[in-house]
């Protein structure tokens, strides 16, 4: 088992946001969470990656066996865990070239590789950006400096296939894509997936995606701090058609 999550509670200035999560990720998964507007799957997504202080009240994470409490964010990511925001953050100064360059060095660094030569980085991110459908110069641009709300989700994807993560979360990759956008990301996860035992958290509110993804995958209801569903992929067909309530009934 790649993430092992055990009746999770959080809460933040006191207030209960996760109540007893309970979630399995085996290696080489795709599992999706859905769930209504401010039930909790950022803030799940945000726990694991170790991106936020929150009081953990109960419950624990394991990754790999690793208990993942006591870890810090960017020990979490040499560990293999990559999480794409629902907002990026802009870093005006730094190219994306070089914060993917400082990041790939230091997981290899870890990890007691070679250093990656730059000639093949850059070769690799060409290829890349052009699965990307990214401009040519798109990679020694200013990172999400001025990025429209598209390329910023484009570049969340570029930088999770440049890393290779074993375990990637990605919150709304989909949102404000244009339906050219949702292809080629899509095209992307497909392609990121084949021959990899990587395994994929998508958080999402509508099946669009889902629907060019041409894999296995579970999906996990998320309502008020709760797992209250999972099935597969008939379930997020039933929602996109019925909404919430019937579950929630
Ligand atoms: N720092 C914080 N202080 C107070 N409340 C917070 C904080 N962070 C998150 N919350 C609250 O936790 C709840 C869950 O937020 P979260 O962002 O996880 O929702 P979500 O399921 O991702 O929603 P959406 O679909 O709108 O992205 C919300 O009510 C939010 O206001
Ligand atoms: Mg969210």
């Amino acid at each position: 088992m790649l993430l092992n999550i055990t009746n999770l509670h959080i809460s933040i200035n006191g207030k209960k946001i996760l109540k007893g999560i309970n979630l399995d990720i085996n290696q080489g998964e795709i599992h999706v969470i859905m769930g209504p507007n401010a039930s909790g799957k950022s803030t799940l997504a945000s726990i694991i990656a170790g991106k936020k202080e929150y009081n953990i009240s109960q419950g624990n994470i394991f990754f790999m066996k690793k208990n993942l409490i006591h870890l810090s964010p960017e020990q979490r990511a040499h560990l293999g865990i990559f999480l794409s925001f629902q907002n990026p953050i802009e870093i005006p100064g730094i190219s994306i070239m070089n914060f993917i360059k400082t990041s790939i060095q230091s997981i290899r660094e870890k990890k007691n590789m070679k250093r990656m030569s730059m000639t093949d980085m850059i070769l690799e991110a060409k290829k890349v950006a052009l699965l990307l459908n990214l401009e040519k110069n798109f990679i020694y641009r200013s990172l999400n400096d001025g990025f429209s709300g598209g390329e910023k989700k484009k570049n969340e994807m570029f930088q999770m296939m440049m890393l290779n993560p074993i375990f990637s979360i990605l919150d709304e990759i989909d949102s404000g894509l244009d339906i050219d956008a949702l292809r080629i990301v899509a095209k992307a996860i497909n392609v990121f997936k084949k021959n990899r035992k990587n395994s994929i958290l998508i958080i999402t509110h509508y099946k669009r995606l889902l629907d060019y993804i041409n894999l296995d995958y579970k999906v996990h209801v998320l309502y008020d701090g709760k797992i209250i569903k999972s099935g597969n992929k008939d379930l997020s067909d039933k929602i996109e058609k019925q909404g919430y309530d019937w579950i929630v009934r």
